[in-house]
């Protein structure tokens, strides 16, 4: 099906995102000061990008892994039923772990995760999302640590894609469609 043409405009720039990801991670910092070695579990696909930089932020010994839940398809609108798609390849019990996310919108994407991930009995386990629309929010589910809480828009950029497009651009754009439907 051919994509409505849409233009993007810049909501949060690449310096401002630099600038909040310096003070999430002295906030990660201060929380897991007594970790041995913190789990960084990412949720792909969307963030790549912000793991990237958040764990070259953090001064502290840390693991990566990833782990991908179902999610939007092509469209724009939320599946509601989540799967997981990619497990982790280590193991979590007893450990400290952050789980990274692009952006809480109905929530029902990190309360599935979460509850899933818990069932394997982490000893500490945050949450953090760089983008947050709390407008969107269908289930009761907060983040731990949030970037930037935004309106109910849909963006792309920095990891983020509208139907596997422009997730190489460095800020967070705003689409906006160009034809009058
Ligand atoms: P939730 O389960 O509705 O909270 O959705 C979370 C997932 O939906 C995010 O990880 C994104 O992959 C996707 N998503 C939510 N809002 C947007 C958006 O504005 N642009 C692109 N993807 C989005």
């Amino acid at each position: 099906m051919p994509h409505r043409p849409y233009e993007i405009d810049v909501m949060i720039s690449a310096k401002a995102i630099a600038a909040r990801i310096e003070d999430l991670a002295r906030e990660i910092g201060r929380e897991f000061a007594d970790t041995d070695k913190l789990v960084v579990v990412g949720l792909l696909r969307g963030s790549f990008v912000f793991i990237a930089d958040l764990v070259r932020e953090l001064d502290m010994p840390v693991e990566v892994d990833f782990l991908e839940a179902s999610s939007y398809g092509d469209g724009m609108e939320s599946s509601r039923e989540v799967r997981i798609l990619k497990d982790l390849r280590g193991q979590i019990e007893g450990r400290d772990v952050l789980v990274v996310e692009d952006i809480v919108d109905t929530g029902h994407t990190l309360k599935h995760v979460t509850e899933f991930l818990q069932t394997r009995n982490p000893a500490k386990m945050r949450c953090i999302a760089l983008l947050d629309k709390p407008a969107r929010r269908e289930v009761d589910f907060k983040a731990d640590l949030i970037g930037f809480e935004i309106p109910d828009e849909f963006v792309v950029g920095y990891g983020i894609d509208f139907a596997q497009r422009n997730r190489n651009l460095p800020f967070i754009g705003k689409v906006r469609f160009t034809d009058p439907a």
